[in-house]
Formats: C-alpha cells, structure tokens, sequence
C-alpha cells in the first residue's frame, strides 16, 4: 500500500518525536493534579493502583495512537475515518477523534486558567514574596489571586496568548525548539526539590502516605480518579499521541518511544509525589487540600531555603513552559482538524479556536470565586469539567482506540507498524490491547457508578 505523508510536515528524528511527546505528557497533570488527586484519594492505594493502569492500559494505548496516528497521518477526525475504512470498517469512527478535539478544547479552558497560576507565581517568586514564608503568607497569596477573578482572568489570558501563538507558527519551527531543554531542566529541579524535602521535610511520613498502600481507601470513585489521571498524565485517550504519530517518520520505534515517555512521565509525577508531601506533613498541611496544594506548600519550601528566591522562580518558570508544551498537544488534534476541513491557515484556526477555549475557560475562573457556591452533582463547575473530560471522556476514548487497534484493525497492520514482528513482544502489545486495556476501562468504569455491585459482584 502506498504510504500517505502528512499535510503538516515531519519529525526532523527520533529525538525531536520523543522530545514533542514527553513535552506534551509531562506537564501540570504531574506536578499540580498528580500529588492533590493522589492526597485527596488517600494515597498509597490509589499511587499502587495509578501505576497498574500506567503499565496495562496507558502504554499499550499509547502505542495504539501513535500507530493509528502514522497510518492514518491526517488529524484524529480524519485518521479514524480513514484507517477505519481501509480495514473494511465503518467511517463512524470518525466520532472517536471528534470526541478527542472536544477533550482536548474542554481540558485546555481549565488547563490554561491552572498554567495562569503558575504564571502568576513567577511573579511572586521573581519579587520575592515567598522570603520567610509561613502558611498564613502562603494561604493569604493563593487565596487571593484565587478570589480575585479578574487576576485569573489576566494570567490565563496571557497563557492562552503564548499557546495560541506556537500553535500557529506549526509543527516544525513551533514544537520542536520548545521542548529541546526545558523537560530535563525540570528534571533536575525537581530533584532537587527532592534532595530538600529530605533533609528539611518529614520524609518518612511523606514517603509512607504516597508508598504505603491502604486499601480501604481505594473506592470506585478513587479507582476512577487513578485510571483518569493516567490517561489525563499520558496525554492518551484524546488523539493528541495521535495527531503527534501523524508527523512521525516510517521507521521509527513506536513501542521503545512509547515506553521512554511512560517512564519519564510515570518518573516526574512520583518526584512530585515524594518533593510535595513531606513539605505538606512537615508544615501539619492537609494533604487532602485539592487544586491548591503545591502552590500552598511548594512556596513554604522556597520561602526558607538558601537560594529560594531564585530557585523558586525558576521552578514556575519551567512548570509553566512545561504546561505550555502540554497546551500545544492540547490544541493540536483541534487545529490539525481545522486546517484539513476548513482550509484555514494554522494561524487562523489556532487563533479561532483558541479565542472559543479561551472564553470557556471563564467557566473555571468563576468557579473559584463568583460562581464557587454553584455545584451540580456536587461538584463545582471545575471539577464537572474536570471529571467529564478526565475521568470519563479520556478512558471512553481510550477504550475506542484500544478496540480499534486491537479488534478493527488487522494483525498484519499492526504488526507492521509496530515492526516488533510477531514474537512475545508483539502479542502482549495485541493482548493488552484487544483484552485486558478494554475490560480494565469497562470494570473501573461499572465499578465507579456501582454497576458492578448492581450486579451482584463485589469488590470488597
Ligand atoms: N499530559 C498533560 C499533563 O500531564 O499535564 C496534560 C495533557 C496534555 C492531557 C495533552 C492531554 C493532552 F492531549
């Protein structure tokens, strides 16, 4: 068959694809949602169970789309449709990558209000604020902004400006450069974030709240947090691995790709993990505390340590970059898609539609402040956002994906992007993907809105 290219250009390598698609899972779903998800779950269970969906689901799904991606080398919409038809099945499929555009458009309006926190305390931190920090200064900061919806208004606006900006320059001058030194920077300060909790934090208890698990606290609704934060941490179950495998070259590795970028990812969010928690049991912080709890606790660390002033900057400085390479995979599958239906210019689709995300992003903004008191199913208007597309939105498309590569598309297909041939490797890859990634998503998914239980099965 002859292969297609992509409208959109090329990978210049290996390196550059790997750099794009770790830049586009490490981000603020590692060090913000990562450590408040797992202390508002309890823990250690939720930790053990978030790397089993990591190992069995993520990395399979993960080499799902990026294979599904090169094949197809059109945006999610269009690959689905077109891969799908040429394995003799429908061209519905289609549907999965519109699902994916909608994910990516709903997380980025509250990604980027998060990514304008950051910003935001690059501004404390470059004035020095957090100098003798204690966990009034600390509270009173957060607490602040966070009132105040017009400052977040004003940081998530420029966010959305520098995100809407890259997009727009496309994939090869834009992407590329952006990711090249700044995830293993963050790499390195988050190790030393590390080396501080261990000295000035309380290590032990840190380390047994994220390591220790306590299985009682593993509900439904914490099983589903797990299996969301994977995918959400992944950056899978949305298309944007995908549209990124449409400019992957023939030739390279997807499965030694996919598994780098897992463990890299997986890696970043337990630094995270073990830097946060021991500053949070040090300062009798509640590590239940929700969306605020490293900007409530990371500035107590670089508050009181020697060189926190500049170390303390630098560290928003880099989340921040490391949420705006996440933003582009966010936006992408949205932009790709625009530009191949409408014939808009990537300028143009990356700032129409980065204008509509932007307006939606209101909708978190005011549920910190104005709108705070409005719940619906007991959530705030964030946490609806969140959830839906977190929780139920990534592993729904995940599961069509996995289904896809595993049971619509054929062995020979798979296997020859893979290029594992048809040994070991090649089946566990068909295994996991055709058995267990699926079942696991249906099971966690019953088990979350007591289905399971309504039939008769228990867990516990
Ligand atoms: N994986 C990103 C993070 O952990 O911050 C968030 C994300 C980016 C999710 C891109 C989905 C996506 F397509």
């Amino acid at each position: 068959m002859a292969k297609r290219t992509s409208l959109h250009g090329l990978w210049s390598s290996r390196m550059a694809f790997i750099l794009a698609v770790s830049g586009s899972a490490v981000g603020l779903g590692n060090i913000w949602k990562f450590p408040y998800v797992a202390g508002a779950n309890g823990g250690g269970a939720f930790v053990l169970f978030y790397l089993l969906c990591v190992a069995l689901i993520g990395l399979p799904i993960m080499m799902a789309e990026i294979l599904i991606g090169r094949r197809g080398r059109r945006n999610p919409v269009a690959t689905m449709r077109i891969v799908g038809e040429e394995e003799g099945s429908r061209p519905s499929w289609a549907l999965v990558g519109i699902m994916g555009v909608i994910a990516g458009i709903i997380i980025l309006s509250f990604y980027s209000v998060i990514a304008g926190w950051s910003l935001s305390y690059i501004a404390h931190a470059a004035l020095n604020r957090f100098e003798g920090a204690d966990a009034d200064l600390v509270n009173g900061l957060f607490g602040g902004m966070l009132g105040n919806w017009k400052v977040l208004a004003f940081w998530h606006t420029l966010f959305m400006i520098i995100t809407v900006w890259v997009v727009a320059r496309g994939v090869e001058r834009g992407l590329e450069r952006a990711v090249r030194f700044l995830m293993p920077s963050l790499a390195v300060l988050m190790v030393a974030l590390l080396g501080y909790a261990i000295i000035n934090g309380d290590f032990r208890a840190g380390a047994a709240f994220l390591l220790e698990p306590d299985f009682s606290k593993l509900t439904g609704e914490a099983m589903l947090a797990a299996l969301g934060q994977a995918f959400f941490s992944l950056s899978i179950g949305m298309g944007a691995i995908m549209a990124y495998g449409a400019y992957l070259p023939e030739g390279t590795s997807i499965t030694n790709t996919s598994i780098s970028v897992v463990i890299a990812d997986t890696a970043m969010a337990l630094l995270a993990g073990l830097a946060i928690f021991p500053i949070v049991f040090a300062h009798a912080m509640d590590p239940a505390a929700g969306p605020g709890l490293i900007f409530q606790t990371l500035p107590l660390a670089f508050g009181n340590m020697v060189g926190g002033h500049l170390f303390g900057t630098l560290f928003f400085v880099l989340l921040t970059f490391a949420a705006w390479t996440s933003s582009i995979g966010l936006i992408e599958p949205a932009v790709a898609w625009s530009v191949e239906t409408h014939g808009r210019s990537r300028a143009a689709a990356a700032t129409v539609i980065g204008v509509i995300i932007w307006a939606l992003g209101f909708l978190t903004i005011l549920s910190f402040n104005e709108f705070e008191h409005i719940k619906l199913f007991g959530r705030t208007l964030f946490e609806n956002l969140d959830h839906l597309s977190s929780n139920i939105m990534l592993p729904l498309g995940g599961l069509f994906i996995t289904v896809f590569a595993g049971w619509v598309m054929c062995k020979n297909s798979t296997a020859e992007e893979l290029d594992l041939g048809t040994g070991t490797a090649y089946r566990l890859w068909r295994f996991l993907a055709r058995w267990v990634a699926p079942a696991a998503v249906l099971l966690v998914f019953l088990h979350a809105t007591g289905l399971l239980h309504f039939f008769g099965i228990t867990t516990s």
